[in-house]
């Protein structure tokens, strides 16, 4: 099945769905990563891995977020896409493109939803004083960080973390929770990784 990714920085839980889409059994291709940064540094990333990448700079737009989406909403289009996976696209989105993919859209977030939506959530989840933080898989609806949960990653929380420590302990789990998540919703009766051990709830 054909698959967008939109990205607006390093792309790193995009590397890791081109990684699991370039085994022969995982039920997706990608057709298209697209940017609202035309300097994001995963472009170059997908663009060595051969894959069709596009950006649409959300600058030009002026603030005008709908016509921006209506751009990337015709890429998407006319590259045959059917779902999306938003990684690390760091624009807020309108009703517009949430509801053009409504239960087509995924998206990552680094934190157990729903604790800590929005930004800034390892050093939240640390001041919190939380033992378990983790990243959330989930579908995308016009409210940010909400929507239906697919999968989530558990890690625990150290006493000596820092806001990077955690980060990193958390990303590594992004990396493996994304590939299963899609996995998940492109083919709901399939079996689940058995590498993924206990720290993947599906
Ligand atoms: C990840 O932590 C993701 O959960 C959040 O933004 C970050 C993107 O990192 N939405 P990368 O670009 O995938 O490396």
């Amino acid at each position: 099945r054909p698959i967008a990714i939109l990205i607006s920085g390093r792309g790193s839980n995009m590397r890791a769905l081109i990684d699991a889409c370039a085994a022969p059994d995982f039920p997706a291709r990608i057709a298209l990563v697209l940017s609202n940064r035309p300097d994001a540094p995963g472009l170059a990333v997908a663009q060595a891995a051969g894959l069709r990448t596009a950006s649409v700079d959300h600058r030009p737009f002026r603030g005008d977020r709908e016509a921006h989406e209506r751009a990337i909403d015709a890429m998407l289009r006319e590259a045959g896409v059917e779902l999306v996976c938003l990684a690390g696209y760091m624009r807020l989105l309108t009703p517009f493109l949430t509801g053009a993919w409504s239960g087509r859209m995924l998206n990552i977030h680094p934190s157990l939803l729903p604790a800590f939506p929005g930004l800034h959530t390892h050093e939240r989840a640390l001041a919190t004083g939380v033992k378990l933080h983790g990243c959330t898989v989930h579908l995308v609806t016009e409210i940010m960080d909400d929507g239906p949960i697919i999968g989530q990653a558990a890690v625990p929380v150290h006493a000596d973390d820092t806001p990077d420590r955690l980060a990193a302990r958390v990303l590594r789990q992004e990396h493996h929770l994304y590939p299963a998540a899609l996995r998940k919703i492109l083919d709901p009766d399939g079996a689940d990784d058995p590498a993924t051990e206990s720290l993947l709830f599906l």
